[in-house]
């Protein structure tokens, strides 16, 4: 073989060698660490559900990069599960963002793993206050619980309710709930005569309620997450005869969440909570979120809040690697979503780039009967509301 074709075969050799390095790196990799089994599968669902809308709607490039998503199932509230994971996400799989978090232990969690790393993570559920100062990589696109619940309490106290009793889940965003809720209403000139907070996993509410009942309070405030406990705490409201015994029920926008509305039935009719998202909502972005997801998703769930918080953590990512001309660099990210602004599927929102958290409306609805089923109406708004406990 003459020198001249062994020269050539070499270069073709280091071409394909440098191709095949070359190519994932026009790749940007969401590594997804949310719950997609046990009674809580439904968060993972929701948001890698908005997510593909969003890619759906915008295409799966940008910034030239072609984004793929790597999803691992934490399968609920379990904070080691969730760190283990997102270090072989990163360290195995090579991710360049985190994304997903329904729960705040494990956001909790793989906090100083992002922060390590130097990777965006980036929140679509996990709602309890403190969580975006354990890392400066850490941007949220949910809520926090004491934004969406002091709403609720000015509301309440503005509309004659002066007597109420807090029952909240025993975990970070039960805590916050409960002291945000405790604060403002007691400084609109509202008494709380009594509060509980119940275990997170598998709670028997009937002692609970029957404790509310007792100290008869115009109204009971709740906070529990998302899915089946609120199913479980509305049977018992009824069954022990608090609506009878005119205690009403208020409550952040979880309980109602899209998902388990229509398996509440008849009883959720009329409730009364504060919450950013509804799939109620009267928008033209809401109308095309609803419509990508179920082209994408089929009709088996109704978009609810975590599926807007995937659509959106997709919407901010987006416009991030835009502005770092795709860099996944965690500080470049982050210091491209401070500050960003967009229209979401549930109103206007900003990025607050002194907190890193999310800047919104928080709507007051209730729970109508409309062609479709039943449905979060929204009927009042608080805008522009920050994290007040920042
Ligand atoms: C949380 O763990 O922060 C959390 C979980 C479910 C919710 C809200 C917050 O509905």
């Amino acid at each position: 073989m003459r020198s001249g074709t062994i020269v050539r075969i070499l270069g073709a050799v280091a071409f394909f060698a440098f191709a095949a390095v070359a190519s994932p790196q026009s790749v940007v990799k969401l590594g997804m660490v949310s719950t997609f089994s046990g009674p809580f599968a439904e968060y993972g669902q929701q948001m890698l559900g908005g997510m593909k809308a969003y890619m759906k709607l915008h295409g799966d490039t940008v910034a030239g990069k072609k984004l793929e998503i790597v999803q691992r199932d934490d399968g609920g509230p379990a904070p080691d599960v969730a760190k283990r994971l997102a270090q072989e996400l990163l360290t195995r799989d090579n991710v360049d963002i985190l994304v997903g978090f329904g729960f705040t232990p494990n956001a909790l969690a793989v906090a100083p793993v992002a922060t390590e790393a130097k990777k965006a993570m980036v929140i679509m559920n996990a709602a309890t206050s403190i969580i975006t100062t354990k890392s400066p990589e850490i941007v949220r696109v949910s809520m926090t619980l004491p934004q969406v619940t002091e709403p609720m309490a000015i509301w309440a106290a503005k509309n004659g309710i002066r007597k109420v009793y807090t029952v909240v889940s025993d975990f970070g965003p039960g805590l916050d709930a409960e002291k945000a809720f405790t604060e403002a209403f007691k400084k609109a000139g509202g008494e709380i005569v009594g509060s509980v907070r119940t275990p997170l996993q598998n709670p028997d509410f009937g002692p609970f309620i029957q404790r509310v009942k007792d100290a008869k309070p115009e109204a009971v405030f709740l906070f529990l997450p998302a899915g089946a406990p609120g199913i479980a705490f509305m049977k018992g409201y009824e069954e022990r005869g608090l609506r009878e015994a005119g205690i009403k029920l208020i409550a952040t926008g979880d309980i109602t969440d899209d998902t388990v509305l229509d398996s509440m039935g008849t009883p959720a009719i009329g409730l009364i909570t504060s919450f950013h998202y509804s799939a109620d909502h009267k928008s033209p972005e809401n109308e095309a979120f609803k419509k990508a997801y179920v082209e994408v998703n089929g009709t088996k769930l109704r978009p609810n809040f975590m599926a807007a918080a995937g659509y959106d953590g997709m919407a901010l990512i987006y416009e991030a690697l835009k502005k770092t001309n795709g860099s996944t660099d965690g500080d470049q990210l982050v210091a491209a979503m401070k500050g960003a602004k967009w229209m979401s599927p549930r109103g206007p929102v900003m990025i607050d780039p002194e907190t890193r958290d999310i800047v919104q409306t928080v709507y007051i609805r209730k729970v109508e009967k409309t062609g479709g089923g039943l449905y979060n109406v929204e009927f009042d708004k608080f805008e522009n509301q920050k994290d007040p406990g920042k």
